[in-house]
C-alpha cells in the first residue's frame, strides 16, 4: 500500500509512522507536514535511511501540492492527522484551527475524491461529543456532537465534512474518535509531558481550577493500532471510538507522575481555570473491539511508567524542543537538497 500520512511529524502521526514501518515494511509512506511549532522532523530521524519513507514539507491547505502528491506518488490511502490540536491555543486564537482543521481537511477530501483514493482515514477526537456529568454514560459513536471549545468545534466540522464526502460522493472515509493520548514525542504543552518535564526540572506544576476534571487516558501505541485496524478493516462511512477505559482526574494523573519521577506534591500550583473547561470525557469503544478486533493492551500504570522512562532517556529531544532548537533541524538537513530536487526527500 502507498500511504499519504498528513501530520506525520507530530506526536501521534510520528508514533503511527514508526508503528507502520515495524508492521508493514513492504508499504511506502509519504509524510506531508507543514512543520508548524509542534511538527518536529526529529521525531522521524531514526527512519532516515529507510527507503520506504519520504518526507514532504507542505501545507494541507495547498490544493495544488496535495493534488500533485496524490497524482505523482499514486497514493492508495490517506491517514489524516494534520491539525491544530491544542485546546488552550484555540481559545487564544481560533482562526488557525478553522484554517487547518476545516479548510485543510476539505482540501484533502476534495483531492482524495478527484484522485479516487481507496481509503481516507480521518483522525478525530472524543472532544467533538462535548462534556459529561459525573454519572453520565460514556460517549458512543451515536452520541450527538456538541463541541464546546474552538478546537473541538473545528474538529466536529471536519468530521461532518468527511462523513458528508462519504455520503454524497461515496468516498471511502472512516472516522476515528479517540480520548487523551500520552507517550513518546508529545509536545510539552499538553498535560502529561508538561508535568513530567516540569517535575524532572523541579519546576512548578500548573493544575487548572480544582484539578478534578476527568479524562480517559490511552497509550499512543494502542491508538495507532486502532487507526491501523480502522484503515485496513473499517467499514466505509463508519465512525470508531477509541479509549483506554482509564478515567482519571487531572490531579490523580499529576500525583502519579510526581510519584514516578520521585518529586514532592508541593511542586503543584493550582492556577486559573481554562475558559469553558470540559469537565469529563469518557469513551465507549466496544464497536472497535467487536468489529475491528481491537483492544487496548497497555494498562495506565505501565504506559505512564514507559512514558516517564522515555522522557528521562531522551534528554536531547527534550532539550531541543524546550529551547526551540528543533525548529532549525529541517533547515540544516533539507533546505539545499529540497531546493535542488523534486521536493521529496528521505526523512532525517
Ligand atoms: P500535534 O499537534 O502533535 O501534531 C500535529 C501535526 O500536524 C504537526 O506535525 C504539525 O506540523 C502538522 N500540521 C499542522 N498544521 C498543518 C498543515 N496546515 N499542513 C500540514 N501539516 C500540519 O497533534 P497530535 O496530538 O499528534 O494529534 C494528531 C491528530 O490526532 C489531530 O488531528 C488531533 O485532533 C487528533 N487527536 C489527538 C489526540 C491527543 O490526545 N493528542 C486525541 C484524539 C485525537
Ligand atoms: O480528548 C482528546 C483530546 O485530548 C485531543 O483531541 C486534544 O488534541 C488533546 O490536546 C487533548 O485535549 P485536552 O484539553 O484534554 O488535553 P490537555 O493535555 O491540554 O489537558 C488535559 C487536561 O489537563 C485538561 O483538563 C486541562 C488540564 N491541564 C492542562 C495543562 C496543559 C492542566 O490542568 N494544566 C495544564 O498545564
Amino acid at each position: 500500500m502507498n500511504l499519504l500520512v498528513t501530520g506525520g511529524c507530530g506526536f501521534i502521526g510520528a508514533n503511527f509512522v514508526h508503528e507502520q514501518r515495524r508492521q508493514y515494511p513492504q508499504d511506502r509512506l509519504v509524510v506531508l507536514d507543514a512543520l508548524t511549532y509542534c511538527g518536529n522532523l526529529r521525531n522521524l530521524e531514526s527512519l532516515s535511511s529507510d527507503p520506504g519513507v519520504a518526507f514532504v514539507r507542505g501545507d494541507i491547505c495547498d490544493a495544488d501540492r496535495v493534488a500533485q502528491l496524490l497524482r505523482d506518488d499514486h497514493m492508495d490511502a490517506i491517514v489524516h492527522f494534520a491539525a491544530e490540536s491544542h485546546v488552550d491555543r484555540s481559545i487564544l486564537g481560533p482562526l488557525p484551527f478553522v484554517q487547518t482543521n476545516v479548510v485543510g481537511t476539505t482540501v484533502l477530501l476534495e483531492a482524495a475524491r478527484k484522485a479516487q483514493v481507496q481509503r481516507f482515514l480521518h483522525v478525530s477526537t472524543d472532544e467533538v461529543y462535548g462534556t459529561l456529568g459525573p454519572t453520565d454514560p460514556p460517549f458512543t459513536e451515536e452520541t450527538p456532537l456538541a463541541p464546546r471549545s474552538p478546537y473541538a468545534a473545528s474538529k466536529a466540522a471536519s468530521d461532518h465534512l468527511a462523513l458528508a464526502y462519504a455520503h454524497t460522493y461515496g468516498l471511502p472515509v472512516v472516522v476515528t474518535r479517540c480520548s487523551n493520548n500520552y507517550g513518546p514525542f508529545q509536545f510539552p504543552e499538553k498535560l502529561l509531558p508538561l508535568m513530567i518535564l516540569s517535575a524532572l526540572a523541579d519546576q512548578p506544576l500548573p493544575v487548572y481550577g480544582d484539578g478534578q476534571q476527568v479524562r480517559d487516558w490511552i497509550y499512543v501505541e494502542d491508538h495507532c493500532r486502532g487507526i491501523d485496524a480502522a484503515l485496513r478493516r473499517g467499514r466505509p462511512g463508519a465512525v470508531y471510538n477509541f479509549g483506554g477505559r482509564a478515567e482519571r482526574t487531572n490531579l490523580e494523573m499529576v500525583h502519579a507522575i510526581l510519584e514516578l519521577v520521585g518529586k514532592p506534591r508541593s511542586l503543584i500550583r493550582f492556577v486559573a481555570d481554562r475558559l469553558g473547561h470540559d469537565r469529563r470525557y469518557a469513551v465507549e469503544c466496544s464497536r472497535a473491539e467487536h468489529e475491528l478486533d481491537w483492544h487496548a493492551r497497555w494498562s495506565l500504570d505501565d504506559g505512564l511508567r514507559e512514558t516517564v522512562r522515555w522522557y528521562r532517556e531522551h534528554p536531547s529531544w527534550c532539550q531541543s524542543v524546550q529551547s526551540g532548537e528543533y525548529r532549525t533541524f529541517y533547515d540544516r538537513n533539507y533546505t539545499t537538497r529540497l531546493a535542488e530536487s523534486t521536493e521529496v526527500a528521505q526523512c532525517g
